[in-house]
């Protein structure tokens, strides 16, 4: 993709106002901590790996705004940021993989003196972001791969390089596989309620001269029917120790969908996407959102005033439905209690 998702620049976080795309490309600076935070929670960031590189910056942030020469003043201020940013969004695992990952840091550095701790603070985010860029790459050309030289695939929501630095996930398979010369048609899901596949994913395919079709989510199981898809390839939010994948709802649908026409369902995702502590995906917490979204989206009523409404942004896919996980180690294929374990971090 030729836009940068997130950046640091001069003392902010940059980032693409994606509420705004399709009709507009539009930056916001972010220079306080409770700005970044309603930025993630309204989605004008999002997808697993932006949120954790926001996070990993947002931390950075807030150690730089510290104008005191306290070290603990800096250090109690930083923690309640980490605090505070945990509180954003439920799902997608990487947000807390780079908090931690951060407090780590924070942790190691705490008895220098405060320019220091800011200095490695900045360090660790920035290092976080280049990790991701990549990361992504290295997803990309092994799932690359699993790509027929001429190949029809069928997208969710958007795993994109607006979903990550740059990239993508699912959609960086795509980019790989169209830069190793193979020719590549995406149809991709408008994904209801909030239409990450028609504004985000179309809309960065397009800049990536793709060929693109965007669909409703309920005309998936008719293409696949019309044995129209090769390969589904979405990303995830979140994937237990099992294999479980908590992605984007409408996921699980697909995934059912994809086994009845024998339709490969590959899962694109970094190492940092895995919960190793949740054996399987039933723990995972699925973020509820606002009713608005669906019966108010985007500013126009479609449901009549006061019905009730259920919104779970993401759902479950158990791992049995799961062709094959991508990830920057290689392709992971069943059974994963095996595989699985050649990306697990190793207990010290
Ligand atoms: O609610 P969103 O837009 O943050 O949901 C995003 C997804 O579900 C993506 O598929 C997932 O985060 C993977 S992004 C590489």
């Amino acid at each position: 993709m030729p836009v940068k998702t997130i950046e640091w620049i001069d003392g902010r976080i940059r980032i693409i106002d994606q509420t705004q795309l399709p009709g507009k490309l539009a930056y916001l600076d972010i220079r306080d901590i409770k700005v970044l935070g309603e930025a993630i929670q309204k989605l004008r960031i999002r997808g697993a790996p932006a949120i954790g590189i926001a996070g990993a910056m947002g931390v950075a942030l807030a150690a730089q705004v510290y104008r005191g020469s306290e070290r603990k003043g800096l250090i109690r201020n930083v923690k309640e940021s980490i605090k505070f940013l945990r509180m954003t969004r439920p799902t997608a695992v990487n947000l807390f993989w780079a908090l931690d990952r951060m407090e780590k840091v924070l942790d190691s550095v705490a008895d220098e003196p405060v320019d220091e701790i800011q200095e490695r603070l900045l360090q660790e985010a920035m290092t976080i972001l280049e990790e991701d860029r990549q990361v992504c790459r290295r997803m990309g050309h092994h799932g690359a791969s699993l790509i027929p030289e001429e190949a029809t695939v069928l997208t969710h929501c958007n795993a994109g390089g607006l979903a990550t630095a740059d990239y993508g996930t699912a959609l960086g398979v795509i980019y790989a596989a169209v830069e190793m010369g193979k020719r590549v048609k995406v149809y991709v899901d408008e994904t209801r309620p909030l239409l990450q596949g028609s504004r985000l994913s179309a809309w960065e395919l397009i800049q990536s001269g793709i060929d693109v079709t965007v669909i409703c989510d309920s005309a998936a199981g008719f293409l696949m029917g019309q044995g129209r898809i090769d390969c589904i390839l979405v990303g995830a939010d979140r994937i237990a120790a099992n294999g479980d994948v908590a992605n984007k709802i409408g996921t699980y649908t697909l995934a059912v969908l994809a086994e009845k026409h024998d339709v490969p369902f590959y899962v694109v995702a970094p190492i940092s996407t895995f919960d190793f502590i949740l054996a399987s995906g039933d723990k995972i917490p699925i973020e509820e959102r606002s009713g608005e979204e669906v019966v108010q989206g985007f500013g126009l009523k479609t449901g009549p005033e006061g019905v009730d409404v259920y919104n779970p942004a993401f759902d479950l896919t158990p791992h049995d439905f799961v062709t094959a996980f991508v990830t920057e180690k290689g392709v992971l294929h069943p059974p994963y209690e095996e595989s699985l374990l050649f990306i697990q971090p190793k207990v010290v």
